[in-house]
C-alpha cells in the first residue's frame, strides 16, 4: 500500500530530510585518513540526537528478516570502495583514495528523511571519479523524470541507460523505497527498467531514489554479519541517494541541507 502524504506532512519530512543532508554536509570536512568508521558514525550519532532527532538505522531490522542478521548497530551505514551498502561502523580507518558512501536516516518528529552520498578520500583513481560522477548523474536524470503520471519504470530506465552507456553496471539487488511515515514503505523503486512500466506517479508520493553503481559486474554478497553488501568481483561501488516527492506540477527534493 503506497501513502499519499499531505502537504504537512511532506514539510515534516522536508525538516528530517535536511537534517539527515546537514549531517552529510557536517562529517564531509572529517574524512581524512586515519578516521575510523565507528568515531564518524559517534560525530553522527551525536549531531543527530543534539537536534532532538534519532538515527533510523540503529536498532533497525534484525529477527523478523534474515535468519543471522542481528538489528543494525550503528547511527549510519559507512561504505568503503568495494563494500556497495550498509557497511557497519568499526574500526576501519579511512585511507587515502577510498570511496566513503555515507548513508543517513533521521526520524525527527517521527517522519523519516533518507539521503546517502559518495565522498571521495584524497587522490582517487581516475575510474574511481568518473564511477562516483556517474553515479551522480544518473540519481539527477532519474529524479528529471518524476512528475504526476510519470511511472517508476521511467526511473529505472533513466538511470539504467546513462549508467551502461558509461560502461558501469547498476546493483539489482537493493532497490529505493517509499519513505516518510515509516523507514522502508511500498512502493520499491528499481535503478533499472523499461520507460512507460510500473506504478503511476501521483502528487503524493515520497520516495527515495538511491542508485548504487558497480565499476564491474551487478551482483553483490552479503557478508556474514549478516549486513555488509560487498561487489561480489571486489571492484568499486559507489552511491547517491535523496528522498523525493511527487509535487503538483513535478518533484521535489526533501534532502537538501
Ligand atoms: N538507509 C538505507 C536505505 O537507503 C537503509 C539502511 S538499513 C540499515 O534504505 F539497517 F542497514 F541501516
Ligand atoms: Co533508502
Ligand atoms: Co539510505
Amino acid at each position: 500500500m503506497i501513502y499519499l502524504k499531505t502537504k504537512e506532512q511532506i514539510e515534516k519530512i522536508r525538516l528530517s530530510g535536511q537534517l539527515a543532508a546537514q549531517t552529510l554536509d557536517y562529517v564531509a570536512p572529517l574524512l581524512v585518513p586515519g578516521i575510523t568508521t565507528k568515531q564518524i558514525d559517534k560525530l553522527i550519532y551525536d549531531f543527530i540526537v543534539e537536534r532532538g532527532a534519532y538515527p533510523a538505522t540503529l536498532g533497525y531490522g534484525g529477527s523478523r528478516l534474515a535468519n543471522k542478521q542481528k538489528p543494525f548497530p550503528a547511527s549510519c551505514c559507512i561504505s568503503i570502495n568495494n563494500v556497495v551498502v550498509h557497511g557497519i561502523p568499526g574500526t576501519t580507518k579511512i585511507n587515502d583514495g577510498d570511496l566513503v558512501k555515507i548513508d543517513v536516516t533521521t526520524i525527527l518528529d517521527g517522519y523519516f528523511g533518507d539521503t546517502a552520498r559518495t565522498f571521495l578520500v584524497g587522490n582517487v583513481s581516475d575510474n574511481g571519479v568518473r564511477l562516483c560522477q556517474a553515479t551522480k548523474k544518473s540519481l539527477d536524470l532519474a529524479i528529471e523524470t518524476v512528475r504526476p503520471g510519470s511511472r517508476i519504470g521511467d526511473i529505472g530506465a533513466a538511470i539504467q541507460e546513462y549508467i551502461e552507456a558509461q560502461g558501469f553496471s547498476v546493483v539489482r539487488f537493493f532497490v529505493g523505497h517509499g519513505v516518510g511515515l515509516k523507514f522502508h514503505e511500498d512502493p520499491s523503486v528499481p535503478h533499472f527498467g523499461q520507460r512507460g512500466t510500473g506504478y503511476r506517479l501521483r502528487s503524493g508520493m515520497v520516495f527515495t531514489i538511491e542508485p548504487m553503481i558497480n565499476e564491474g559486474v551487478f551482483d553483490v554478497k552479503i557478508l556474514e554479519d549478516g549486513w555488509t553488501a560487498v561487489t561480489v568481483d571486489g571492484k568499486l561501488s559507489a552511491q547517491f541517494e535523496h528522498t523525493v516527492a511527487v509535487t503538483e506540477d513535478g518533484h521535489e527534493i526533501l534532502t537538501l541541507p
